[in-house]
């Protein structure tokens, strides 16, 4: 086995193995049925010479269980018995073929829950930089697809592995029982099945991932379609997207065809050897029954066996599909699951319970992973715990990714920012991130109710708090106005709400977390100076305990801040207050002049 493969087939024993009871329960139904299946030709066999025997006036003992004797009885009961016989061998049959398929079944089952479970854990842990790397379409090709093709691996190919590994045992054993030169000339197709079968695989394989990649193209497609569908209809590009999917689902049909038509030359090819297989047995069985040293049942036994093992025979080429897909979707999903997650708890990581929301930037520097660009470039400040740090900028400077660099969405590439005087780095993360109520630039929203969207994240809440929240970000009068009040269930990602809805709702959500270090990037873009007055004044008392960092266009809303600093290009090119700054005559100046001339032009219109 190639060492990548060795590696997958490990991945999925891993899973397997934790069911190993049912695994048992299963292989041991399994081998009983196939064992059963193979008695009935014998049975059959059995009637045949019986009633040639009555025919001709020869004896014939019937060569089944001691118990039943054709001696001295009459025709009726031998046959009532032997009908008996295969009736009660179906029964069993069919029993031990349920419970086989329940067992394996099952775990197969168990396994994809499992593994999706894993796969969904891991994904919570990894970085914003992993998912701007990995589409979501991909993502999720990999969950349902992959995981599919796994499941099949660990049920189906079970079961039909173990019973054509069995039923070949048993069925060599009756067939050599019958005549050792027929059972070769049987199976005289055998290795060149094998070798037909074997070298086809690696081209089956190669098809089946690329038709997995397709997948994952045209599920990305359609989920990047569904999101955008608003910018879709606005632009009117409904025709160009449908046209882009089909061709799309054109590739996908047409590597799925490729796989197809390797799949039947396959399907044909080995039916043509069982084929020939079959012919042998007749042409060279044939004789041997008119010559009398086999009989004739045991030529129709003969002829079942090659019947009941050409399926088995065909389905080792299925089933190397299913293995081989099951390995290459298992690579798959390993790869995900290998990616480190670049951000988490280290060694270094302190044991600490809370902390009181002192922030030092060091000299930081930041280069977006895989970019060559320093957006932020040796940053330093300071914001003592309780004040307010703002933070002004042309759009593009690097304001957002100044704040994503706190709770550590992204980990600068130089220098260092201190909470409390100690590295970020070494507080754990999800205290660092729980102690931080960052309000995004972009809200994003659940389809779910405005309070359960408030309480995100936050898991004991009551009612009372959650008003309390939305008072404070000027929300509470809009919720009066929804059908359902904070009940309203708000559709995807809050399609329902207006833009000022919901960034109030991201601060009702970041208010209610109560945090040491509260930030809000642009976060009272979408709302009229009115309100956004009306929110500030909401807020200071909520601030005034609070470090927070607010990140702002418009001048109006950072005025009173304790320190502005002003980003240009990734680097702090002004600072002071707004008093301070205003004398500079600088940037900030100019910002605010303009800013004043725009409120006067509004004022006459
Ligand atoms: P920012 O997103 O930090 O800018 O991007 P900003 O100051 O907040 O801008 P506005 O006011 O919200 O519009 C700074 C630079 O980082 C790059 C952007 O292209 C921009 O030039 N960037 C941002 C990346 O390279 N990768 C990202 O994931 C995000
Ligand atoms: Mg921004």
């Amino acid at each position: 086995m190639k060492p990548e493969n060795r590696s997958a087939f490990n991945f999925i024993n891993s899973y397997i193995k934790r069911y190993w009871l049912l695994v048992l329960f299963g292989i041991v139904a399994i081998i009983f049925s196939s064992f059963i299946q193979t008695i009935i030709p014998v049975i059959t066999a059995a009637v045949i010479d019986y009633i040639r025997a009555i025919h001709t006036g020869a004896e014939y003992k019937v060569p089944l269980y001691g118990f039943i004797t054709a001696e001295n009885q009459s025709p009726k009961i031998v046959l009532l018995w032997l009908g008996l016989a295969l009736t009660g061998v179906a029964v069993v049959l069919a029993v031990a073929r349920i419970l086989s398929r329940i067992y394996l079944i099952s775990i197969s089952r168990h396994v994809e829950y499992d593994m999706l479970n894993d796969y969904l854990r891991h994904l919570q842990k990894m970085s914003q930089h992993f998912f701007q790397q990995n589409k979501t379409g991909d993502l999720m090709a990999r969950a349902t697809s992959d995981i599919g093709a796994i499941r099949r691996l660990t049920g189906p190919a079970i079961i039909q592995f173990s019973s054509t590994l069995v039923m070949f045992i048993f069925a060599l054993y009756f067939m050599l029982r019958i005549s050792i030169p027929l059972t070769f000339i049987a199976l005289a197709p055998l290795p060149f099945i094998v070798f037909i079968v074997y070298s086809r695989v690696g081209k089956i394989h190669a098809l089946f991932n690329r038709i997995q990649e397709q997948i994952s193209q045209l599920t990305s497609r359609a989920q990047e379609n569904f999101s955008g569908i608003r910018v879709i209809k606005s632009y009117v590009r409904e025709k160009f997207e449908i046209e882009a999917f089909k061709e799309e689902n054109d590739e996908y049909i047409r590597r799925n065809i490729s796989l197809a038509r390797v799949d039947s030359f396959l399907h044909a090819w080995l039916e043509f050897l069982l084929g020939l297989g079959l012919i042998a047995v007749i042409w060279l069985g044939g004789r041997q029954a008119i010559d009398g040293s086999i009989t004739l049942g045991e030529l129709v036994a003969m002829i079942s066996y090659v019947g009941m093992l050409g399926w088995p025979m065909i389905s080792v080429g299925i089933l190397l599909n299913i293995w081989q897909r099951g390995l290459a979707a298992a690579q798959r999903v390993q790869e995900v699951l290998n990616a480190p997650a670049d951000i988490r708890d280290s060694e270094m990581t302190r044991a600490m319970s809370d902390i009181s929301g002192d922030l030092e930037f060091k000299n930081v520097s930041f280069v977006y992973p895989g970019t060559a660009k320093a957006v932020l470039t040796n940053i330093s400040l300071r914001v003592p715990r309780g004040k307010k740090l703002a933070i002004v900028g042309a759009t593009g400077a690097g304001k957002t990714s100044l704040v994503h660099l706190i709770p550590r969405l992204y980990e600068p590439t130089e220098g260092q920012i201190l909470i409390d005087g100690v590295d970020i780095k070494t507080i754990p993360l999800q205290l660092l991130r729980r102690c931080i109520g960052l309000v995004q630039q972009e809200s994003f929203l659940f389809s779910d109710s405005i309070a359960d969207n408030i309480a995100f994240g936050i898991i004991e809440h009551d009612e009372d708090a959650i008003s309390r929240a939305a008072e404070a970000s000027q929300l509470k009068l809009d919720i009066d106005q929804f059908p359902d009040g904070l009940e309203t269930i708000i559709g995807e990602r809050g399609i329902t709400l207006s833009g000022g809805q919901k960034q109030r709702t991201s601060i009702s959500r970041a208010v209610l977390k109560s945090p040491r270090i509260l930030i809000l990037d642009d976060a009272l873009s979408a709302v009229d100076t009115y309100t956004e007055e009306e929110i500030l004044r909401a807020l200071r008392p909520i601030m005034c305990e609070r470090t927070t960092i607010i990140v702002a266009h418009r001048i109006s809303t950072i005025r009173d801040a304790d320190h502005i600093i002003v980003l240009q290009d990734g680097v702090i090119a002004e600072e002071g207050t707004h008093q301070q700054l205003l004398e500079k005559k600088g940037i900030y100046f100019d910002m605010h002049e303009r800013q004043k001339l725009e409120e006067k032009l509004l004022e006459i219109d």
